[in-house]
C-alpha cells in the first residue's frame, strides 16, 4: 500500500494507473469498523482495480464552535486498517494540499442542504461539497463510497456528483452498529461511560417506530415523530437536536405514508457530543 502526502504525489499516482479501475473511500481518519465496511464494498467493486482512501479532517466542514481541533486523529493505525482491508493507496495530506491559503470558491448545494444537518452545522455541507468535489478532481475514480450513517450528506453527495456531470458512480453502505445497535461514529469515543449507556437509545427508537410504520400503528409521519421524540426525551442524558420522517429519495419531510418509502433522521446530543443515527421503515403493510 502506498501513502500519498502530497497533491503531486496524488496526481503522479493517478498518472500512473489511469488505465485501472478506481474506487475512492474519502473519510475524515480516526477509521473504525464501519470504515472498514466502506473499504471492503471499494474492493468487491472495482475487482482487481485500486481503492484510494482518503485521510483528510476537512476544515472547512467544521463550524467555529466544533470539534476540528480535537477531532480524533490517528494516522499509524488508520493505515493499518486501510492496509488490512485492502486499500491499494492512502491520501493523507495536509490542508495546505487541499485548500489555497488565499482560497475563495466553495461549492453550495442548496436544496437538500437547508434542513437538519445543515440547519444544525451551517456551512457544513458546503465544506462537504467543496472538498468531495476537490478529491474527485484530484482522484478521478469511477466509484466513490459512502456511509449511509451520514444519509442526508450521501443524498447531497449523489446531488454534487448529477448536477456537476462527475463521472463517479456514488455507492452507499449500510451502517455498521456496536452490539447494542448504536452506530459506529469516530465521536462515540468521546463519549463519557454513562453518556455510551444511554446512546444507543438513538437507534432502539428510530428501529421500533420504524417497524411501527409499517405495521400501520401511527396514522401520520408526524405523530411518528412526536413518538419518536417522547421516547428519546425519556432519557435524561439525551437532548434532540432534530427528528423527522422523510421520504427516502426525495429526503422531503412526510405529511402522510402513502407511497412512500419513509426514512427516520435524527440528530441527539449526548452531554456535548452530537451523534446522529437514521433508519428506513420498509414498505407500510396498511
Ligand atoms: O463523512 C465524512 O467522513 C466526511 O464528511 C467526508 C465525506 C470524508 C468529507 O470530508
Amino acid at each position: 500500500m502506498e501513502l500519498l502526502k502530497t497533491r503531486e504525489e496524488l496526481q503522479s499516482w493517478v498518472n500512473n494507473r489511469s488505465s485501472r479501475p478506481r474506487a475512492l473511500v474519502p473519510t475524515m481518519g480516526a477509521l473504525h469498523q464501519g470504515h472498514a465496511s466502506l473499504i471492503d464494498a471499494a474492493v468487491k467493486l472495482v475487482d482487481s482495480g485500486d481503492v484510494l482512501t482518503t485521510i483528510f479532517v476537512n476544515p472547512t466542514q467544521f463550524g467555529p464552535n466544533e470539534d476540528f481541533a480535537s477531532y480524533p486523529r490517528r494516522l499509524e493505525a488508520d493505515l493499518t486498517l486501510c492496509e488490512s482491508h485492502g486499500s491499494t493507496a492512502v491520501f493523507a495530506p495536509e490542508a495546505y494540499h487541499i485548500y489555497d491559503s488565499n482560497s475563495s470558491v466553495s461549492i453550495h448545494e442548496s436544496k437538500l442542504s437547508r434542513r437538519w444537518c445543515g440547519a444544525s452545522r451551517p456551512g457544513h455541507f458546503d465544506g462537504v461539497c467543496t472538498v468531495v468535489a476537490k478529491l474527485f478532481l484530484l482522484a478521478q475514480p469511477n466509484t466513490a463510497v459512502f456511509g449511509e450513517k451520514d444519509f442526508q450528506q450521501l443524498a447531497v453527495i449523489q446531488r454534487l456528483t448529477r448536477d456537476l456531470n462527475f463521472p463517479v458512480e456514488i455507492v452507499g453502505c449500510p451502517t455498521v452498529r456496536e452490539a447494542d445497535g448504536l452506530a459506529m461514529s469516530s465521536r462515540n469515543t468521546y463519549l463519557s461511560e454513562e453518556e455510551r449507556a444511554a446512546a444507543p437509545i438513538l437507534h432502539r427508537t428510530l428501529r421500533s417506530v420504524a417497524n411501527d410504520i409499517s405495521r400501520g400503528k401511527f396514522p401520520s409521519p408526524e405523530v411518528a415523530r412526536e413518538e419518536i421524540i417522547e421516547r428519546i426525551s425519556s432519557e435524561t442524558l439525551a437532548r434532540i437536536d432534530y427528528v423527522d420522517v422523510v421520504d427516502s429519495d426525495s429526503l422531503e419531510p412526510l405529511d402522510s405514508f402513502d407511497n412512500h418509502l419513509p426514512r427516520l433522521l435524527a440528530a441527539v446530543f449526548f452531554g456535548n457530543i452530537r451523534l446522529i443515527d437514521n433508519v428506513g421503515a420498509p414498505q407500510s403493510i396498511r
